[in-house]
């Protein structure tokens, strides 16, 4: 067993930790106020490869593995979870379905540019009567020989104004159930594709969450992703590693709010002493080390069963899983360990708080984790 990082893994780990200090600290609490999409900086984290982390070098990507994003992920998240979404979606969800299963063609028009960080990409599944319940699509692709045309809603699209490359899942034959469902490449600006009003929400502010109507697009048939009916098992093997980059953001917020709190407590007084004397304060400080340390071990356990050839599907559920409850629960410890200061934005604990609670929700709730991990042990 080997618990050290590569120097490789050290030096990416800390050029992210300086980019979050310098460029992503200094106005966060503005964005979040302002639901600002952190333009410039997703710009900066294009330059600094960022945005294609596991893409080969010749697709414009960094040609990374998994565990050197997942350092990525937690450093950002410690600081901005808002930036750090608009990272994973576009690293795990879009540039990996579209390097693993696109064609040549495909990546060469696209995977280049989103990998490099000039345009930005936005995965597009869930609909108003399908979140969980991912298989019931409603919305359709009909094939009309030389093109297929797409109707319906998707909701709660993560950079769904920013994006430029959409990968859009729709049902193409309804009779067929999942295995008559297809994802397609859908461009900004086709005719008939309109991007809906922006979400109004609790945390991650600054990331752009819209949703998105189809009518009538019309969409060429070498847009389609991988072989007739594979948009499903695209979706969920997509997700699987997507949920890796969710873990990794909510061990970073975690991270986050224990690393301000350690601070806090060595420098606030009460009843004569630092806080960190009382032991109330230092048990927590205790809980929230030894629970991120284990939720640290299962997502870096996850990366590498995905570097090393091996299944994630369940060890990325348990890191997501485990790793977004530690997430909510230090974050909710951080506000207490603050006093009324963690109640304020200036002290930044608040808005990790309301940003932790994401991660259990989106790329697929604690609930569907559990079906997830219980289908997976119960089936061995
Ligand atoms: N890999 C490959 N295939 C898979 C798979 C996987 N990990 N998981 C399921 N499948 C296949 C199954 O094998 C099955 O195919 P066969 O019939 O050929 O065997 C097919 O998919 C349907 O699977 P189930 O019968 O298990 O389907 P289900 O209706 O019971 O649902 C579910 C399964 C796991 C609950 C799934 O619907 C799910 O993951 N729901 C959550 C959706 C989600 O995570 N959405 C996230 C949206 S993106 C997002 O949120 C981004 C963001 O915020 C930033
Ligand atoms: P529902 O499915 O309606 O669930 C409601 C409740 O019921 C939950 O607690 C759920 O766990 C529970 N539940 C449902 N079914 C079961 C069951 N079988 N057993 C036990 N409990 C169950 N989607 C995308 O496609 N792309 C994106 O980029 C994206 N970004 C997002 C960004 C934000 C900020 C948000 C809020 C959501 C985003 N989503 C995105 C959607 C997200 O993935 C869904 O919200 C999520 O999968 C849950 O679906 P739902 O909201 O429809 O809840």
């Amino acid at each position: 067993m080997e618990f050290t990082l590569s120097e490789e893994q050290l030096m990416i780990q800390q050029a992210a930790r300086d980019f979050a200090e310098t460029d992503l600290l200094p106005e966060v609490i503005e964005r979040d106020d302002a639901q600002r999409f952190p333009e410039e900086q997703v710009k900066k984290m294009g330059e600094l490869g960022f945005m294609g982390m596991m893409v080969e070098e010749k697709y414009g990507g960094s040609g990374m593995d998994t565990l050197s994003y997942v350092l990525v992920m937690e450093e950002l998240s410690k600081v901005d979870a808002s930036a750090s979404v608009i990272v994973s979606v576009n690293n795990s969800l879009v540039c990996w379905g579209l390097q693993t299963y696109g064609t040549e063609e495909q990546k060469q028009k696209h995977l280049t540019r989103l990998a490099s960080g000039e345009i930005i990409g936005a995965f597009c599944l869930s609909e108003p009567e399908a979140g969980s319940d991912a298989t019931s699509q409603k919305t359709t692709a009909f094939d009309k020989g030389d093109h297929y045309v797409i109707n319906g809603t998707k909701n709660w699209i993560t950079n769904g104004g920013t994006a430029e490359v959409y990968l859009v899942i729709a049902q193409t034959d309804i009779d067929k159930g999942h295995k008559g469902i297809n994802a397609f490449i859908v461009e900004k600006g086709m005719d008939g594709f309109e991007i809906g009003p922006k979400e109004n929400k609790l945390g991650i502010r600054g990331s752009d969450t819209h949703s998105l109507i189809f009518n009538d697009v019309k969409v060429p048939k070498e847009n389609r992703i991988g072989e007739d009916g594979f948009g499903f098992k695209f979706a969920m093997k997509t997700l699987a590693g997507g949920r890796i980059g969710i873990a990794a953001q909510a061990l970073g917020i975690a991270a986050g709010a224990y690393e301000l709190s350690k601070k806090y407590s060595k420098e606030r007084k009460a009843f004569g002493t630092e806080i960190m004397n009382h032991q109330a304060i230092a048990f927590k400080l205790a809980d929230m080390h030894t629970k991120i340390q284990a939720a640290r071990h299962l997502v870096y356990k996850a990366a590498w069963d995905k570097d090393n050839g091996n299944n994630y599907d369940l060890s990325g559920a348990m890191a997501k899983l485990y790793a977004s409850e530690v997430a909510m629960e230090t974050a909710v410890e951080a506000v207490q360990v603050h006093g009324g200061n963690g109640f304020v934005k200036d002290y930044h604990v608040e808005r990790l708080m309301r940003d932790a609670k994401i991660t259990q929700i989106y790329e697929g709730t604690s609930e569907i984790q559990k079906i997830v991990i219980s289908r997976s042990i119960l089936r061995d």
